[in-house]
């Protein structure tokens, strides 16, 4: 994968795989420290790595890419292109191997058992989605996530972009090969951060129901951003 050098330092984004140990120890570190206030990081990191990242990278509905800086793993994105589907048939096709993980989540710490009903609730909210929202092929940011310190402006590349900019125009570029036209987000309507990054690379937003809390649905046209922001990793 191509890199890009800026003030002394290297840029990468690369795709993992779920044979990678190493890589999918990093993105479930990650997911733990930055997105631990999300509904499945109380289960756990082995529930984070094996249920809701390594089972849907296996059977390609989910794809995971990283940002390096300098060698190191600073930030991630997870992505589908199955938005409407995907959570559903996560569960059903795996629902063996998910509820082992579970139970050994649970085992290691019981405490975890609370955090259930909100990993239930998103399953819940999704499925009301089919038919209403669009149907697949469309475009999901599931999660994203760079460390602090890799978000100073040292870190901006020269076009400008960040880590985290530069990862979601990177995700656009994968999903608008696979065809898919639209991307979305759901956000928790108090993430200014992120709604301020995607507003800068012109999503349009719009209020969702479903969620049981404050969510704000974002939109992308996949094409218009790939045009606009072009692709400095091809
Ligand atoms: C999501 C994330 C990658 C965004 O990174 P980023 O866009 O590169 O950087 P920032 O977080 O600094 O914020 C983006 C922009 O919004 C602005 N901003 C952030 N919080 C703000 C606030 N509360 N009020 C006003 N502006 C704000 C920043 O100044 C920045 O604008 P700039 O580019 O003009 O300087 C990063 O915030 C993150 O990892 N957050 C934790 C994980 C998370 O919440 N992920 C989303 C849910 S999956």
């Amino acid at each position: 994968m191509h890199s890009v050098e800026h003030n002394n330092h290297t840029h990468r984004i690369r795709e993992i795989t779920c044979a990678d140990t190493e890589d999918m120890n990093t993105v479930a570190d990650l997911h733990i420290e930055l997105l631990g206030f999300g509904p499945m990081a109380a289960l756990g990191r082995r529930f984070i790595r094996d249920a809701c990242y390594a089972n849907n990278m296996r059977d390609g509905q989910l794809r995971v890419s990283v940002y390096e800086i300098d060698g190191v793993i600073g930030g991630f994105i997870a992505y589908t292109d199955q938005s409407i589907s995907f959570h559903r048939s996560s569960l059903s096709k795996h629902w063996f191997k998910t509820g082992l993980t579970l139970l050994m989540s649970l085992l290691e710490d019981p405490r975890r058992i609370a955090a259930l009903w909100r990993a239930f609730a998103v399953l819940g909210s999704r499925r009301s989605e089919q038919e209403v929202v669009g149907v697949d092929p469309m475009g999901e940011v599931v999660c994203i996530a760079v460390q602090p310190k890799y978000l100073k402006s040292e870190y901006r590349t020269e076009s400008g972009a960040r880590a985290g900019g530069a990862l979601v125009v990177y995700a656009a570029h994968q999903l608008n090969e696979l065809g898919v036209s639209m991307m979305r987000m759901l956000v928790d309507d108090d993430n200014k951060a992120v709604l301020f990054l995607y507003r800068a690379l012109g999503a349009n937003f719009e209020s969702y129901e479903q969620a049981g809390k404050p969510t704000v649905q974002v939109w992308f046209d996949i094409q218009k951003l790939v045009h606009v922001r072009g692709n400095p990793w091809a």
